[in-house]
């Protein structure tokens, strides 16, 4: 069973300045929760309760927020509102057990996530990026892990992206296993994966989301993965080294709506479909939305 999750917050948040000169990009909420925050309770729902934090320097309030819990997080919650959102964010603090590893230089993802190898060990791990929000009854970790249980191997949550968009993405050449083993999702057999394509280099429009399975043996690959796209030591370019020396490698088209809030634009996204869907806030929301439409016409 796995139990271990690396959660990856080592990035510099370029996108969201001025803000991030002073407040790590994680911790911007999407209506009233840090981004950081549906990563944890993602993975502590899915059993993932040993939680390493990739942070960098300079991002101590994210190490600050992410091991608030017991007596800790009682003193900060006095006088707070009952609410049950502060009780189920009390609740999954309380129930993570997290250590943080510092990226001490923004080389990649895939050097951000070896940072984590003294922690995780040989052990496989979900890892988790953030910025890509996905909402579903069952949670993509856990679409993940059932497909770990039934194929294991490498595994990675891929949708469809439009053909300009490959550019931004991980893409996978894969073809799908002729047998439907998931309740959740459809599983892929990869045969390929190319980080940041041109669109007409690019294998397939399946590009990955920030979710993954990864065997122990990551680590070691890692190590041996060149500078590949933006001159960064890319966890594509290791994966694909992984599946080379013969590990399968799986991607999972997963069932759920992605936002990626790593992006001022997609954040509001997020906010403003949250909000509406909010019994609190929604019809509130809804009118001043209407009102600003109107009056910007
Ligand atoms: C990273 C990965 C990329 C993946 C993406 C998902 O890119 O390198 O393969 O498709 O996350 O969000 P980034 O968004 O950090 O440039």
């Amino acid at each position: 069973m796995i139990t271990k999750a690396v959660i990856v917050a080592g990035g510099r948040g370029t996108r969201f300045l001025p803000a991030t000169l002073a407040a790590p990009k994680e911790l911007l909420p999407v209506l009233d929760t840090p981004m950081l925050h549906f990563a944890l309770e993602e993975a502590v729902a899915a059993g993932l309760t040993e939680i390493v934090l990739v942070s960098a320097p300079g991002k101590e309030a994210l190490e600050h927020y992410a091991t608030l819990g017991g007596a800790d997080l009682r003193q900060a919650l006095v006088g707070a509102p009952e609410t049950i959102a502060v009780r189920e964010v009390s609740r999954t603090l309380s129930q993570a057990s997290v250590s943080i590893a510092i990226q001490p230089e923004p080389l990649g993802l895939g050097h951000a996530i070896s940072m984590a190898a003294d922690t995780i060990g040989d052990e496989p791990f979900v890892t988790f990026l953030p910025d890509d929000l996905v909402v579903n009854s069952i949670s993509v970790a856990q679409q993940l892990l059932e497909a770990y249980e039934v194929k294991p191997g490498i595994h990675m949550a891929v949708e469809r992206v439009p053909k300009e968009s490959t550019i931004a993405y991980g893409i996978v050449d894969c073809a799908p296993l002729s047998i439907d083993v998931l309740s959740t999702g459809r599983l892929h057999e990869v045969h390929g994966l190319v980080e940041k394509p041109q669109p007409e280099d690019a294998p397939s429009d399946l590009g990955i989301v920030g979710r993954y399975i990864f065997p122990g043996s990551i680590f070691e690959v890692i190590r041996r993965t060149p500078p590949g796209a933006k001159g960064e030591i890319q966890i594509t370019d290791a994966m694909e080294l992984l599946r080379q020396e013969g590990t399968s490698a799986f991607a999972l088209e997963f069932e759920g709506n992605r936002y990626d809030v790593g992006n001022p634009l997609g954040h509001m996204r997020a906010s403003i479909e949250f909000g509406l869907r909010r019994p609190d806030i929604g019809p509130g929301l809804r009118t001043l939305l209407e009102r600003a439409l109107d009056e910007s016409r």
